[in-house]
């Protein structure tokens, strides 16, 4: 496999500190590697693989050294303006911000379900929100097989993907609480400890948030199903690392649910974790640190023709973000001569 020259854009951050880590579990053949972040990190040093980095400061210049790969993840404007630079270099950028996801012409991939789409890219691919692709990888066997005729999401997200700030809202904010101290939520609009905000992202002009509409525009687009109906409710939880969600699916086709559950087991980066008896079922708590979707609470939907209700967690940050960004970056690498 060829050695690939890799930059990290937003080393510093959430993300980018779980790339390094993913990184060096699936010992990614890297021949050089390059940390940048904004100015307030430049010259800190990160340890990967016993080796000292120094972060350095993205500008313009950055990507003129032959950078094969970008992971980038320093959010929507850095990724608007470096992308197509790094792009015009000859580096394949692959971003996690949400700058690109609905652009025409740029790929938006999960591996296991559109790794098709990897390759038509011009220079950039995205990589969608977290709470889409968790849910992806458990509709696109189930499509495949009953053909989808609309879904409801409804989300419990935690703060880890609203990035270190959020994570800090959560912490001193659970602090300040059983202290009966003041405290003042720099990430979010309401405190987040012992609360839940129905709040991810901007609210948009037809009522929803931006997180809500990416739900239903990115699983339109990963599926390649154009009209597909589609509804979302975000909400933001006390958890600290990793997104539950409730989906509710119709098919067009009647089901088994014999059959639904087997697909689901061999469904790939899958794990049904689903007897409720023994009160089996996915937690984030053992969802986190992983990299595999987990789904449960599999049952018939009582109240229409063909349907059905799950429960789906999995790791925002690694699976939602790092490590479906790293998958995309293995598949470009086995293709490079
Ligand atoms: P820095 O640490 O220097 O601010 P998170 O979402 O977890 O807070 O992480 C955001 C990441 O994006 C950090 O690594 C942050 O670097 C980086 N970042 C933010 N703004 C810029 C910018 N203008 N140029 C490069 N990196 C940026």
């Amino acid at each position: 496999m060829k050695q690939i020259n890799l930059a990290i854009v937003g080393a510093t951050g959430m993300v980018g500190r779980t790339f390094l880590k993913i990184l060096e579990e699936r010992n990614l053949p890297i021949k050089n590697l390059y940390l940048f972040a904004s100015s307030r990190s430049a010259g800190n040093t990160i340890t990967f693989k016993d080796h000292e980095y120094t972060v350095e400061e993205l500008t313009e210049t950055s990507f003129d050294r032959g950078i094969d790969i970008a992971l980038f993840s320093a959010g929507g404007s850095t990724s608007k303006k470096f992308a197509p630079i790094a792009a015009s270099k000859g580096c394949v950028v692959v971003d996690n911000s949400s700058a690109w996801r609905m652009v025409e012409d740029i790929p938006l991939v999960v591996p296991e379900v559109n790794p098709e789409d990897i390759f038509r890219h011009n220079g950039i691919i995205a990589n969608p929100n977290c709470s889409t692709i968790q849910a992806m990888v458990v509709l696109k066997p189930l499509h495949d097989l009953f053909k989808i005729k609309r879904v409801v999401y409804s989300t419990y997200q935690a703060v880890s993907g609203a990035g270190v700030a959020g994570w800090r809202d959560l912490e001193e904010g659970m602090k300040a609480h059983v202290n009966n101290e003041e405290f003042v939520p720099e990430k979010f609009q309401h405190p987040i400890a012992f609360n839940c905000l129905p709040h991810i992202d901007v609210f948009m002009d037809n009522g929803y948030t931006k997180e809500e509409m990416k739900m239903v525009h990115e699983t339109r687009k990963i599926l390649h199903e154009t009209d597909l109906p589609i509804t979302a409710t975000c909400v933001r939880v006390p958890v600290f690392n990793g997104h539950s969600e409730a989906i509710n699916l119709e098919f067009e086709k009647p089901f088994d649910l014999k059959e639904l559950k087997e697909a689901l087991i061999n469904a790939p980066g899958v794990v049904v974790e689903d007897e409720v008896g023994k009160a089996i079922y996915p937690l984030v708590e053992t969802a986190s640190g992983r990299d595999e979707t987990f789904v449960g609470r599999i049952r018939r939907d009582e109240s229409v023709k063909n349907g059905v209700n799950l429960w789906v967690v999995a790791d925002n940050i690694r699976k939602g973000a790092a490590t479906n960004t790293i998958q995309i970056a293995e598949k470009l690498i086995e293709e490079m001569k």
